[in-house]
């Protein structure tokens, strides 16, 4: 089979590709919406782009004209907090993606409890094992849809106790879970050890 993806609608091509691009991790966001809620939503279209200030970026689409509310969020309040999600909160991260209107709190929603960040106004989850506040670094608009890739400098990064060995996160024990087509998600299957590359400091932050 041969695709040519002029023929295809955004929609079909976002069907083709969420289920080529996999497994995805997962960014689970929480921002400030205009009356103080704690807005939170997953994005799956999620990576590091930098070490040094480290800085993270994910891509968020449009409902219909408007963006969605974290993006309108992030560009207002230019701060937000990205939290890795492990297997016991798949079932509340994906509660989360329901539209809601913009002035509900997904986090008061689902009973997720929430702590104070420590270089921004935005709170952060207590349940997530990984929680990286941001601040808005840069902005990119991509294709016909106009999807905003949106790139956050690391400001502070919280994790829980136990997961970090020789500097190292230790990803079994991280249990990350991450996204596939559709409603699925998978969690981590077996873990390889290859041997180690020989890596000269100049090339470390590739
Ligand atoms: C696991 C998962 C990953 C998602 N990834 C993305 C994504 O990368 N980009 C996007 O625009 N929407 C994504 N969505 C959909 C948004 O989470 C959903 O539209 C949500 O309602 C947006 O919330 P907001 O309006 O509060 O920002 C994803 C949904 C799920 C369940």
């Amino acid at each position: 089979m041969h695709v040519d993806p002029s023929d295809l609608s955004a929609q079909e091509s976002y069907r083709l590709l969420t289920g080529i691009v996999v497994p995805r991790p997962i960014a689970w966001v929480s921002t400030l919406s205009g009356t103080g809620g704690v807005n939170l939503a997953p994005f799956s279209t999620f990576t590091f782009v930098a070490p040094k200030p480290p800085m993270v970026g994910f891509s968020v689409g449009r409902k219909g004209s408007t963006y969605k509310d974290t993006a309108r969020n992030i560009l207002t309040r230019e701060t937000y907090v990205v939290h890795i999600a492990d297997r016991g909160l798949m079932e509340p991260l994906h509660e989360s993606a329901e539209e809601v209107a913009p002035e509900v709190s997904e986090a008061e929603m689902l009973g997720l409890e929430t702590l104070p960040s420590d270089c921004i106004e935005v709170p952060r989850l207590a349940a997530a094992p990984v929680a990286m506040e941001c601040r808005l670094r840069q902005v990119l608009e991509f294709g016909d849809t106009r999807s905003r890739f949106l790139v956050g400098e690391v400001l502070r990064i919280h994790i829980r106790d136990g997961l970090v060995r020789d500097g190292k996160i230790d990803s079994a024990e991280l249990d990350p879970i991450c996204r596939l087509a559709g409603p699925n998600y998978a969690t981590l299957g077996e873990i390889r050890t290859l041997r180690a590359m020989q890596q000269t400091k100049k090339h470390s932050g590739a």
